[in-house]
């Protein structure tokens, strides 16, 4: 194409462009030769930017050049007409003009994750009947998570099979089963009970006290309906001068009429646990049959010798319950994995 042929094209555009705008009255005719002239698809511009390239090497740069200048002119007579029609900036031409009287769009908010609900909801019961929440580490080294809770070192509970023992640098069969020796690093497991807690609890606070700690366990179980290898439990400790099995019961039976609803039926069975005496596991009746929900006994006297209490002095009670059957029972929830997939579909059911 001949240079000067396209230097007419654009001034006529330029000479056409300035006399629509300094007469056009009104936004949205403004807006339809904005978009007439620099739309960035089909505009008058983009078309004879498009000429450019059959324009010869040689007269490329003044045709350039002149190309520049008159989409400035452009521009600058888009903007005074804007500016004589009150119209506060030349809109983009993808969209509709914008209302500050619509309602503004609702922000995406995430919901509270059942098991975080149950456990807030779990520690409001339990502070009303005087339990202060306390924590303990996830990680824990076996004194705290066997030795010192009257677990023998030969008991199946410290198998690794059924523990999450950590690598620690010298890692053997005897370390990874829970015992030291003078060259090894102690072993380290993550934590399978809370009452882990228990132990740190009386080592350092002042007696009598009366503690719950909610929390994150591990155990090596393979994903089904109702096992995970995470899961969390709620341990309570109860030390104080005459503390009985009565209280026990009664503590449990109030939590779990107070978290579950008053219909529910809950029952005490005869059972063993290392670091109670007597001991009892905690059902409650659901669908028709019994579920388990956690175990509790009377603080056996070992547990006290190992952490420096005289148990001739002193008495209490512990417990240990299964939080995610609490919740699923609770929000009628039939597998454990449902609680762990992160689908949101499914978590923001329990919205509250
Ligand atoms: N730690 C036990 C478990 O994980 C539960 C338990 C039973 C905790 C009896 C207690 C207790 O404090 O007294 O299976």
């Amino acid at each position: 194409m001949a240079l000067d042929q396209f230097l007419t094209a654009l001034d006529s555009m330029l000479g056409e462009a300035r006399a629509c705008l300094e007469t056009v009255d009104s936004a949205e005719a403004l807006e339809q030769l904005r978009v007439k002239y620099t739309g960035a698809k089909s505009g008058a511009l983009k078309s004879v930017q498009k000429m450019l390239a059959g324009i010869e090497g040689k007269d490329k740069p003044a045709a350039g050049k002149r190309f520049n200048e008159v989409r400035d002119g452009i521009e600058e007579a888009l903007a005074q007409a804007a500016q004589r029609l009150g119209v506060s900036g030349v809109q983009e031409s993808i969209g509709p003009s914008f209302d500050p009287t619509l309602p503004g769009l609702r922000p995406n908010l995430g919901t509270i994750h059942p098991i975080t609900q149950s456990l807030e909801h779990l520690k409001e019961i339990m502070g009303r009947l005087g339990f202060n929440v306390t924590e303990g580490p996830e990680i824990e080294d076996p004194w705290h998570n066997f030795v010192a809770l009257n677990i023998p070192e030969d008991h199946p509970a410290r198998d690794p099979l059924d523990n999450f023992y950590l690598a620690t640098a010298k890692a053997s069969a005897p370390i990874l089963a829970g015992r030291t020796t003078q060259s090894a690093q102690p072993a380290r497991l993550l934590r399978s009970q809370t009452s882990t807690v228990q132990i740190r609890v009386m080592e350092t606070q002042p007696l009598p006290l009366r503690i719950i700690s909610l929390g994150r366990v591990y155990r090596p179980d393979a994903p089904d309906a109702t096992h995970f290898p995470m899961f969390h439990q709620m341990e309570g400790l109860w030390v104080d001068r005459n503390v009985t099995m009565a209280q026990l019961k009664s503590v449990l039976r109030l939590f779990a009429t107070s978290y579950l609803g008053g219909d529910v039926n809950i029952r005490f069975r005869p059972s063993f646990f290392p670091f109670t005496e007597p001991s009892v596991e905690v059902d409650y009746w659901w669908n028709g049959q019994w579920i388990e929900f956690g175990g509790a006994g009377m603080v056996d006297p070992n547990v006290f010798q190992a952490v420096g209490i005289d148990p001739e002095v002193w008495s209490g009670f512990a417990f240990g319950l299964g939080v995610e059957r609490l919740c699923m029972r609770r929000f009628g929830i039939t597998d454990i994995r449902d609680l762990y997939r992160s689908d949101v579909r499914f978590l923001r059911q329990f919205a509250t």
